[in-house]
């Protein structure tokens, strides 16, 4: 089945999806993305995914590519033309295409679009969330602006394809109080043996997961003890559990960090009732 993506206001075959050389994107990774999980064909944390998208692009004086209601418009029909049921959608906003120059170019430059959609079986990670994920850590080194989902990712991609090479699923930043900040592509979070469950407070050094608001939802629902706060990864290594959250993961259980077992290496009871119970409080949107 040939997928299909929205570029620039036009659906076009994917393979046939391109965007100009002097797309700003392209120079300087001058835009911004969203990720949002579609689930038994309902798009999860909608709402909250474009309020995301509207704050990094007020953040980095980017227009709106087009009017809110009309872009939900164009990400639903990517997914259906992409007949996708399980999976997810990627969006992605650029500056536009303007003669290279550091400067920002003048009015009237639209920004760029991209929508693609893609199926993910739900089995595919069966067994990550039987057995649980390892993470590695990796030194903080990305810009101070986390909180902006900007599409420069260099240093998440190189800590990412780091864990790869250490056989583990996820690379967590850690700054140079020990601190455990984010994972390259999720937050970070653990239990400790009191049953408190800590995440660092999201005060602009962490990306404010959707996924993560919806988590803390559903703590609070469940009067379970949170903490906002940063953790260090000792404290990690020593918690009753670990996970990662975000919109492609959702809860993952943590069971090894660098070379410790966490928790001898048993996926948590706390963290796999979060799993289970994420939809009920995620908020979902009809395709
Ligand atoms: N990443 N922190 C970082 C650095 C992220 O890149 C992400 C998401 C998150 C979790 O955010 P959310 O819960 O809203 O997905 C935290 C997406 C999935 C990605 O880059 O593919």
């Amino acid at each position: 089945m040939s997928r299909i993506a929205f570029v620039n206001g036009e659906f076009v075959p994917h393979g046939e999806a391109y965007v100009h050389v002097e797309d700003r994107g392209y120079q300087f990774a001058d835009g911004v993305y969203e990720v949002c999980e579609i689930k038994d064909g309902q798009i999860i944390d909608l709402d909250g995914h474009i309020t995301r998208l509207q704050y990094s692009l007020s953040e980095l004086q980017i227009a709106m590519p087009m009017a809110q209601a009309a872009l939900v418009v164009k990400m639903r029909q990517t997914v259906t033309r992409n007949y996708v049921k399980n999976g997810m959608i990627y969006l992605q906003v650029t500056r536009g295409v303007s003669p290279r120059n550091h400067v920002f170019p003048p009015a009237g430059v639209k920004s760029s679009i991209v929508l693609t959609a893609k199926s993910v079986s739900p089995m595919s990670k069966i067994n990550l969330y039987k057995n649980g994920v390892a993470v590695i850590s990796v030194p903080e080194n990305r810009w101070a602006r986390p909180d902006i989902k900007s599409i420069g990712l260099l240093p998440n991609c190189m800590a990412k394809q780091e864990a790869k090479e250490q056989g583990a699923f996820e690379a967590w930043f850690v700054d140079d109080d020990g601190m455990v900040v984010e994972g390259s592509s999720s937050n970070a979070w653990i239990i400790n043996q009191d049953n408190e469950i800590i995440t660092k407070s999201a005060d602009g050094s962490i990306l404010k997961g959707i996924t993560r608001a919806a988590i803390l939802q559903q703590i609070k629902d469940q009067k379970l003890t949170i903490i906002e706060r940063a953790f260090s990864l000792r404290e990690a290594i020593l918690a009753k559990e670990a996970f990662i959250s975000s919109a492609t993961t959702i809860v993952m259980p943590v069971v090894k960090i660098d070379n410790h077992l966490v928790a001898g290496g048993k996926v948590g009871a706390m963290a796999k009732k979060m799993l289970e119970s994420f939809y009920h409080y995620a908020e979902k949107t009809d395709i």
